[in-house]
């Protein structure tokens, strides 16, 4: 059985950001980083809440949010006595805002409400069920899954991402492309994730250089925006695959961005899930084959052969990442030979077990995560 839901309500296009102006009489609190507060964009979102009876900051959030972190936000809220929580940022202060709302209302039965306003075009985390938090203890990410993550309201407003910085907005991007393409060829893709997944796709191959080249360019911003969004959805009902699995692990040891380390697998990947090579043992390959050719064909490139289709994407992929200044090996990643070396292991276990390797479209083994770690890990 295929399904698709939507429970979070998505608001987007002109004024949408006065809907915030509907919470009245009640105490809100934004979760949110230091950025955002000095830069004035949480005042953006004060100056709308006015209505509100009180609006505390929290701004301590910090890229890849800590355990720790989602205790201290937890006892914040609890001292605020809030209702209604705004989650202003990244995926990592969206994140970080669900895993404390969820929490808070596991401990005190209280019902309340979560909205979430991005400020990159990348997780999608506004619309998933999905929150990811690290363990600093152990190095390592895990995603949080359940329905009850899902904010109630995300509010999409471009003009909060035309200050991201080239390479975060090349890092988000790819990041977007990414889920765009695992949810496209999960295993349990159906004809309303592959929608969503490849109007996305569409969008970041044409607006994601331009959004990179021009960051103030609205009409670019908006489209990626969108995409990260529709690409949220997709994924949120038909989950990942092993880019995202080897992903996480590399960003909990050496806190590569999320996006960036989902950018250097991405090309590789994609030839380990269409099994270009023949290098690895039995699976389903002619299926994931053909839905990897299905994206070449659908985003104009080469494709007169399914080989030639994936050849194409591979390089097409490989061509953006250069032209946007994405490093492609862990050296230029800034990761010493020494601290791979130490960490391969717990890398490849953590990989393995990461919940969003389940869906990917060809078994992965041990074997076949060292093989694509092979083509990074080069010094
Ligand atoms: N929940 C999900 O479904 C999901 C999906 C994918 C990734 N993630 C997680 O999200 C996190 C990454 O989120 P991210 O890629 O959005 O990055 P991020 O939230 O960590 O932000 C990256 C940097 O960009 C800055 N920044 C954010 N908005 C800005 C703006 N408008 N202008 C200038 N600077 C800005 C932040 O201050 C930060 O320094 C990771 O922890 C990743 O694992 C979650
Ligand atoms: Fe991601």
């Amino acid at each position: 059985m295929n399904k698709f839901k939507i429970k979070t309500e998505v608001k987007f296009s002109d004024n949408a950001i006065d809907a915030l102006l509907d919470y009245k009489n009640v105490n809100a609190a934004i979760v949110t980083d230091e950025f955002m507060n000095k830069s004035g964009k949480v005042k953006m979102i004060t100056d709308k809440l006015s209505g509100c009876n009180r609006v505390d900051v929290f701004d301590e959030v910090k890229p890849d949010p800590p355990i720790s972190l989602i205790i201290k936000g937890l006892e914040f809220l609890e001292k605020c006595d809030t209702q209604i929580v705004v989650a202003l940022g990244g995926g990592s202060s969206i994140d970080a805002a669900k895993a404390m709302v969820f929490m808070a209302k596991k401990v005190t039965g209280k019902d309340l409400k979560l909205v979430a306003i991005p400020t990159t075009s990348g997780t999608g985390s506004e619309v998933t069920q999905f929150a990811v938090i690290t363990d600093e203890e152990k190095g390592i990410k895990y995603p949080l899954v359940d329905e009850d993550l899902l904010p109630d309201l995300a509010i999409l407003i471009p003009e909060l991402v035309t200050s991201v910085p080239p390479s975060v907005t090349a890092d988000t991007g790819f990041d977007v492309i990414t889920h765009a393409m695992e949810a496209y060829v999960s295993t349990l893709a159906n004809d309303a994730s592959d929608a969503l997944a490849e109007k996305s796709l569409k969008i970041c191959f044409e607006y994601l250089p331009v959004a990179y080249k021009e960051g103030d360019n609205l009409i670019a911003r908006e489209k990626m925006h969108s995409a990260s969004c529709l690409a949220g959805m997709a994924f949120n009902e038909v989950g990942l695959g092993i880019n995202h699995g080897i992903a996480h692990a590399l960003g909990a040891k050496f806190h590569i961005p999320h996006g960036r380390a989902n950018a250097m697998l991405l090309p590789h990947v994609v030839e380990f899930n269409a099994d270009l090579h023949h290098n690895f043992g039995k699976y389903n390959k002619a299926e994931a084959m053909q839905r990897i050719a299905e994206i070449s064909r659908m985003l104009r490139l080469p494709h007169d052969t399914k080989r030639i289709a994936v050849e194409s994407l591979v390089e097409e992929i490989k061509y953006m990442m250069k032209m946007m200044k994405i490093p492609a090996t862990l050296k230029e990643a800034g990761v010493t030979k020494e601290d791979y070396e130490a960490s391969k292991a717990d890398i490849i276990k953590s990989a393995l077990n990461d919940s969003c390797t389940k869906t990917n479209p060809r078994e992965v083994t041990e074997a076949s995560v060292e093989r694509i770690l092979s083509k990074i890990a080069i010094w």
